[in-house]
């Protein structure tokens, strides 16, 4: 696009000029062109505004509609509670956090207070003075001889290959800088991971990126090597995840270059898709010895595993075999259907697997009934970009959170929900050359330190309005629902009402 600019620029002043030799009215157009010209070469060069440096002039019609006319925003395009999957609302928190910006919203809510869905914190008559502790949790169980100690809030998966370089770079160098961890997704470590210098969970899929031998099948040579590494902190299986369970990972040929397809150990500018399932092991026995395996070959540092919960059953007879063996993992992560994604078919985003609410319950609840919950750290992801709904994810049972399109936002994605044609125009999801140089790691690394930072803030904040000191303290009847509410004639309530919660 910027090339594109320089040469229709250079093409119509070329034009323009000889034009005016035969009428003066071209030279009024061509100083038009000049003064677009010059703005459009001072955008190429900024390095704060991705959609400018990219399309260095009609990136300005994103901001137009945007802030000059917020009536046709509000009425006919979209409004702050409206846009899906993340709505306008919730990016804008994570800009203005990420810009160290002002993150307050005036007049009110917008929230409809009386819908049957609406739940909210119970704040105390006696705020605490200030919530004690890091807001740290030790991972690792009795088998792991390198326990880590993680942020309750994270970069989830997101593989080099579905974001690009730059993106990759950006969200590493932020968890360096803010101490908190990045998953390397299921694409392979890089070496752009681990310039970044931040913390990394590396994440092994099904087609064993990074660690596989010719035929597909893992390689533990090859994974000992890497998880050797200083700055790999934590190892995590994937199992499922909540935008495509039981769909494997996909990679569409345009975005597998020579350099990703180096990383993954594959053949170039081909479409990848994992295989749904894992060829080491097929059953719960199988996948907790594997998950032994790695924390062998790891030199004893934590592994877990992450799922979207499907057949609940099948997770109940992995929490009795993980008591019949004594294999247990140090953490599971619970992604919710809600979760996001490069590219998946539309019927697995909408129609299979379990929200992350309920399936944070179920997870939580089962193991403890198998008194397993002492040892495995369970983190949540799925739609966690607001300090409430850390919060909240915290009170159903998670020890930590995970996000991945918050931090996407963070670096300067705008929710084209263009991930799987390989042209997002903010250079985030994309591996095109031209459009990942608009963003800048420089600028954006920071953003990601800020968003991180002043969610946490947040956090301490909210838990202090309720009264809660240690994170330990959180519990699920921290809310009140609307449905538990005395009856009003708006709202509906199932039956009778405990007014002492
Ligand atoms: C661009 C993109 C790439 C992703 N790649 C992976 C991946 O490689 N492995 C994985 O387990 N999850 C992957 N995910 C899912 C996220 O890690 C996360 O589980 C899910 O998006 C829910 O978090 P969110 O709602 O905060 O985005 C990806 C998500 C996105 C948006």
């Amino acid at each position: 696009m910027r090339s594109l600019f320089l040469k229709t620029s250079l093409l119509l002043v070329v034009l323009l000029a000889v034009a005016g030799f035969f009428h003066h009215y071209f030279w009024y157009a061509l100083s038009v062109v000049l003064l677009l010209t010059a703005i459009g070469i001072y955008n190429m060069l900024q390095t704060r505004h991705t959609i400018l440096r990219n399309f260095p002039v009609i990136g300005y019609f994103r901001y137009f509609f945007e802030f000059i006319s917020p009536e046709i925003q509000q009425y006919f395009i979209e409004r702050h509670t409206d846009g899906t999957p993340l709505s306008r609302n919730h990016r804008r928190i994570v800009y203005e956090r990420a810009k160290d910006l002002r993150s307050t919203h005036p007049f009110g809510t917008e929230l409809d207070l009386y819908s049957p869905r609406y739940e909210g914190f119970k704040h105390s008559i006696y705020p605490a003075n200030e919530v004690s502790g890091d807001l740290r949790v030790q991972v690792g169980g009795a088998d792991c001889k390198q326990p880590y100690s993680a942020s309750i809030y994270n970069i989830s998966a997101m593989s080099f290959g579905a974001i690009s370089r730059n993106a990759v770079l950006a969200m590493s160098r932020g968890a360096a800088e803010g101490g908190f961890y990045h998953n390397t997704g299921e694409g392979g470590l890089s070496d752009y991971h681990l310039q970044g210098g931040g913390d990394l969970v590396w994440q092994i899929g099904t087609g064993y990126f990074g660690c596989r031998t010719s035929e597909g099948r893992f390689d533990s040579e090859s994974f000992r090597d890497k998880a050797a590494r200083e700055q790999v902190k934590m190892i995590e299986l994937k199992l499922s995840q909540g935008a495509k369970p039981g769909h494997g990972g996909v990679l569409p040929a345009g975005k597998n270059s020579p350099e990703i397809a180096r990383v993954r150990q594959l053949e170039p500018h081909k479409a990848v898709i994992s295989p749904p399932g894992h060829r080491e092991f097929n059953d719960a026995e199988g996948l907790l010895r594997f998950i032994a395996k790695l924390r062998g070959l790891s030199d004893g540092k934590p592994v877990g595993f992450k799922l979207c919960i499907g057949r609940k059953k099948e997770f109940i007879e992995l929490c009795q075999v993980m008591q019949s063996t004594g294999i247990k993992p140090d953490f599971i992560t619970v992604d919710g259907a809600e979760g996001g994604t490069g590219a998946a078919p539309l019927e697995y985003s909408d129609s299979v697997g379990m929200p992350l609410q309920p399936a944070l319950r179920f997870v939580d609840e089962t193991l403890r009934e198998q008194g397993l919950r002492e040892e495995i750290r369970v983190i949540a992801s799925g739609k966690i970009v607001t300090a409430a709904q850390l919060i909240k994810m915290l009170s159903l049972g998670a020890d930590l959170c995970n996000a991945a399109r918050a931090f996407m936002l963070a670096v300067g994605c705008i929710q084209a929900q263009r991930c799987d044609t390989n042209r997002c125009p903010t250079g985030v999801a994309t591996q095109d050359p031209q459009l990942v140089k608009g963003l800048v790691v420089e600028d954006k690394y920071i953003r990601v330190a800020n968003f991180h930072r002043n969610t946490v803030e947040s956090v301490r904040g909210l838990l202090a309005a309720c009264g809660v000191t240690r994170l330990e303290d959180l519990t699920p009847d921290l809310f009140m629902h609307a449905c538990d509410w005395p009856e009003t004639g708006r709202n509906t309530k199932p039956t009778g009402t405990d007014l002492s919660r």
